[in-house]
């Protein structure tokens, strides 16, 4: 399985404090049945300014102890980019990346409200050839209260990440019936654990896939392996 929303390198925002951690989680995750993770390191400007070498050689220094402890997945680079009019030019400075150096880019809304430049911002991104994935959604106060929000940005070509977490119902239970909604309603093309520090208790993506698949009524195993593996190759995603 994929899991394309994760904050494994350690050090550079609120995920991984240590390279034990990151290796921790790698081990978990493993553990979980989960092959490829995208490590999404937040970019918020004036917060999180982590550079994109300085993430790549974290991420190598976590390869070489994943391999040394025999732990089987593939961790790939990406971001996750808080939304602003800067992102465009963000992109372009070098200092950022796509999911994998594709044209799948992780774009996460503010929690509250949907600034008013988004639809702009989003329509540029994909002028330019990107192809935003938001992350998830299901949490933001202004979709949970009109899902249309969201069906208007999909029609616009924008695709959608949902916490697994969400689904369980981690973040309450407003967001819980979101993402049951948006499954109900094929607004959810990727899942992600978004996880910021190895898990406490048990967790099962496959159990969790198995709970999913009574609200998604095409094949759930889409969103956990076909929809995640066209990022990696960078191939185009039907929506
Ligand atoms: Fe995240």
């Amino acid at each position: 399985m994929y899991d394309i929303h994760s904050h494994i390198i350690y050090g550079v925002d609120d995920g991984a404090v240590s390279i034990e951690e990151s290796v921790e989680m790698a081990r978990q995750a493993a553990a979980e049945e989960v092959d490829v993770i995208i490590a999404t390191p937040h970019y918020i400007e004036g917060l999180y300014v982590n550079e994109y070498e300085d993430n790549l050689e974290r991420l190598n220094k976590i390869r070489e102890q994943i391999n040394k402890a025999g732990i089987n997945i593939s961790i790939y680079l990406g971001n996750e980019l808080l939304i602003t009019p800067e992102l465009p030019k963000l992109l372009k400075s070098g200092r950022v990346t796509t999911l994998n150096n594709s044209r799948y880019l992780l774009v996460e809304l503010p929690f509250l409200d949907i600034p008013v430049y988004t639809e702009n911002v989003l329509f540029n991104l994909e002028i330019e050839g990107y192809k935003v994935i938001l992350a998830h959604p299901e949490q933001n106060e202004q979709i949970i209260d009109d899902p249309n929000i969201l069906y208007r940005l999909i029609k616009h070509g924008v695709c959608v990440q949902m916490n697994l977490q969400s689904f369980e119902g981690k973040y309450g239970k407003r967001v819980k019936k979101t993402a049951q909604f948006m499954l109900q309603h094929h607004m959810v093309h990727f899942v992600g654990t978004n996880r910021h520090s190895p898990r406490k208790s048990n967790f099962s993506m496959r159990d969790i896939a198995d709970r999913m698949s009574y609200y998604y009524k095409d094949n759930v195993l889409d969103l956990l392996f076909d929809n995640p593996a066209k990022i990696i190759k960078n191939e185009y995603l039907q929506v």
